[in-house]
């Protein structure tokens, strides 16, 4: 069975036009699901089977407010195995239901001593340093996808004004994707800054570029874990880096459910 049959045999009336990737920190917005039908990874055809602790496989099915969501818990990193288009499966099942809006979320280092740990900003752009693409064997003149505008500004535009009015100050910036998994060396931050970045993390990048190509317009935010390393003296690790992002997560899931549940689409 196709993923979309199984979901369709599980849950035949689902018909969400959000789909949700929590990255860590964020896995909190699954309280704020209404009406819940869970169905694990692994009964899905084309979804990954996640390896990294914080990180569980689960598609979440019901409502955050007046919209239908599809909540993907869990998702694929390119330095898990190389390959970078292990969200592929998901995102093209999410469109395939009827999902128009990709929101994205992850848990990044930061570059601006202006934009400190715990700080929630909204991507107005990215970096893709490693210059790798989930599209490489895709035909059709649809591969070349613009990347203008990658970030809806019209959703972006209305998460910032959503967040005010939960007083949450949401900063804007671009995004730098390092593949990881090991974190950046001090020199390596420094680059980035120069390049015009303003935070790291090692995801997102490749799941909006196959959003941007399967259509569904992009919204992503990233909660700050840390700065960037060698900018402050905490000692980068993914114990680290899972700890403040339960710190924040808080506050992220439930700015992140009040966005969704007052996006107009
Ligand atoms: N670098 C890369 N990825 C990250 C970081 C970082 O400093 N913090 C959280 N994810």
């Amino acid at each position: 069975m196709t993923a979309i049959e199984t979901i369709r045999s599980i849950a035949p009336k689902a018909c969400p036009r959000i789909a949700v990737v929590l990255g860590s920190g964020w896995g909190g917005l699954t309280q704020h699901v209404q009406d819940a039908t869970r169905i694990d990874y692994a009964q899905l055809d084309g979804f990954p089977h996640a390896t990294v602790a914080g990180h569980s496989g689960e598609l979440w099915l019901g409502r955050v407010g007046p919209h239908e969501v599809a909540v993907l818990s869990g998702r694929k990193h390119g330095y898990e195995s190389g390959a970078v288009d292990g969200m592929k499966g998901p995102l093209h099942t999410l469109q395939a239901l009827g999902c128009e809006v990709l929101v994205q979320t992850n848990a990044a280092g930061s570059l601006r001593a202006d934009l400190p740990p715990q700080s929630l900003m909204v991507l107005n752009d990215h970096i893709n340093l490693p210059q790798r693409s989930p599209l490489v064997g895709e035909d059709g003149s649809e591969r070349f996808v613009s990347m203008v505008d990658a970030y809806d500004p019209v959703l972006r535009t209305q998460a910032i004004a959503i967040a005010l009015g939960q007083g949450i100050h949401l900063q804007e910036g671009v995004y730098a994707w390092a593949f990881g998994p090991q974190f950046e060396t001090p020199a390596e931050i420094r680059m980035l800054a120069a390049l015009g970045a303003d935070a790291v993390g090692m995801s997102t990048v490749p799941e909006t570029i196959l959003a941007r190509h399967c259509g569904l317009r992009v919204l992503a935010l990233s909660l700050i874990t840390n700065m960037g390393a060698g900018l402050s003296r905490e000692h980068l690790s993914h114990a680290h880096t899972l700890s403040q992002a339960q710190a924040g997560s808080n506050t992220a899931s439930g700015t992140l459910a009040a966005i969704i549940g007052n996006l107009n689409l």
